[in-house]
């Protein structure tokens, strides 16, 4: 092994043994090359004749660009053009941080890590899977589930995805998520949530968020070693009263010492910037200190490094900007709005019955999606083709639930699209 892998495994193990026993063989394995090229790059900043990164630059020392593209951009250069570090520009990730805790007032004065940028969450969840997942290794995760966790996780790392029931009688299943995480022997357990859900658009009550933790607590007392990936994607569009707005990773940071919460959150769907992908991934854990998550940041972006190396400059320092703009919170909260009207509009369309003998839909109070489950003897691929050659409706078929992204829809055309699927079902009763 490396020995500035080992200073880091030393620096982990000193701190909190359990967190090395939670880390893959890759995961130990890996650190941030201190003396490679970004390093000694990072170590000559500010020479008067800098040979050191392969960036080209102009005579004048700014960074060398096509006007072609340089015209087309309002930032400097210097905020576009060279690379930003692996682990991210440490302005967007000091303001992510302060903008983790402003949206998770209950998290306090806990520490917590300083996330590191990735290239969205699918890449996020990727580093999360490089560093804790061996082959072989289960990822315990809720039936309902995005189903890139089978390439990332599954297919990326060998882990067995193995699935608790997630909604019964309308609400989040406590027993069987309980179960679930305490089957087989006490040990390493990864687990997966992701609330609001993809597909189905439920996040849990407050106080099933709470009964969640407890069964976690529990589970790390009775000896498990968990770590707790908090895939945030949707985070911030809960639209009922009563369901829990704060991630789970709050909760989670302060609870245990073998209890690592991870979280993989970002701009993607937040702030409506799907193709700039940037990412976080930020760690906590009780009692953590600087030194630890130093370290643990240090992995992250060795795993980073060896993988696309950085993320997009460009994107991050348009992010910062909107981050810091006086209008920010105003134009989030317009947007919110118009999610707002289509998830009522949703409600609305559903509330009647009408449907009830084609369709059913489950519970949703969140998030860009809500899911039905056709009726008995329907199916979903003979649905899902009709929808779109005779009713010109595209949706997504999910072993016969139908996954409808009604955050792609205005409002006024909600209607349609249930009258839609309706007459679909009808058609294909006959
Ligand atoms: C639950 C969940 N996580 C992560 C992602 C991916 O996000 P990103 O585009 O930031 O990689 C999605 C996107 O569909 C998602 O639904």
């Amino acid at each position: 092994m490396n020995p500035q892998a080992e200073e880091l495994n030393r620096v982990i193990a000193e701190h909190n043994p359990a967190i090395l026993e939670m880390l893959s063989e890759r995961g130990k394995n890996i650190f941030f090359p201190k003396k490679g090229i970004l390093g000694q790059t990072a170590d000559a900043k500010g020479t008067r004749i800098n040979a050191t990164i392969g960036a080209a630059i102009e005579d004048d020392g700014s960074p060398m660009r096509l006007e072609a593209i340089a015209s087309k951009i309002g930032l400097d250069p210097s905020l576009v053009f060279p690379y930003a570090p692996s682990f991210g520009r440490p302005d967007i990730r000091a303001r992510w941080k302060s903008m983790i805790y402003e949206k998770n007032p209950s998290l306090g004065n806990r520490e917590i890590s300083l996330p590191v940028v990735t290239n969205a969450l699918t890449h996020g969840i990727s580093m999360a899977g490089y560093l804790f997942l061996d082959e072989g290794d289960e990822v315990i995760l809720p039936d309902l589930f995005w189903g890139n966790y089978n390439l990332t996780l599954g297919n990326a790392y060998g882990a067995r995805l193995t699935k608790f029931n997630f909604l019964k009688n309308g609400r989040f299943d406590l027993a069987s998520f309980e179960s679930q995480l305490n089957d087989g022997n006490i040990g390493k357990k990864v687990l997966l949530l992701n609330f609001p859900n993809n597909p189905s658009g439920y996040s849990p009550t407050i106080a099933e968020y709470n009964a969640i933790v407890e069964i976690i607590r529990e589970s790390a007392e009775s000896g498990n070693k968990i770590v707790a990936i908090c895939d945030d994607a949707y985070f911030g569009l809960v639209y009922e009263k009563g369901i829990a707005t704060e991630s789970v990773f709050s909760a989670l940071s302060g609870l245990h010492e073998n209890v690592l919460a991870v979280k993989a959150d970002g701009p993607t769907k937040e702030d409506y910037v799907w193709g700039f992908r940037v990412g976080f991934l930020t760690y906590s854990i009780k009692d953590g200190n600087a030194a630890l998550y130093s370290a643990l940041e240090s992995k992250t972006a060795g795993a980073i490094r060896g993988n696309i190396s950085n993320s997009a400059n460009i994107s991050q320092s348009l992010l910062l900007s909107a981050f810091n703009s006086p209008e920010y919170h105003k134009e989030k909260e317009a947007k919110f709005a118009i999610m707002k009207e289509r998830y009522e509009a949703v409600k609305k369309v559903l509330s009647g019955g009408k449907y009830d003998s084609c369709f059913t839909a489950l519970p949703f109070n969140s998030g860009y999606f809500m899911c039905v489950k056709l009726a008995e003897g329907l199916d979903g691929e003979e649905i899902r083709g009709l929808l779109i050659k005779k009713y010109s409706i595209g949706v997504i078929n999910l072993n016969n639930l139908l996954r409808v992204a009604y955050a792609a829809v205005a409002a006024k055309d909600v209607k349609d699209l249930f009258e839609g699927i309706y007459s679909a079902c009808l058609d294909c009763k006959k």
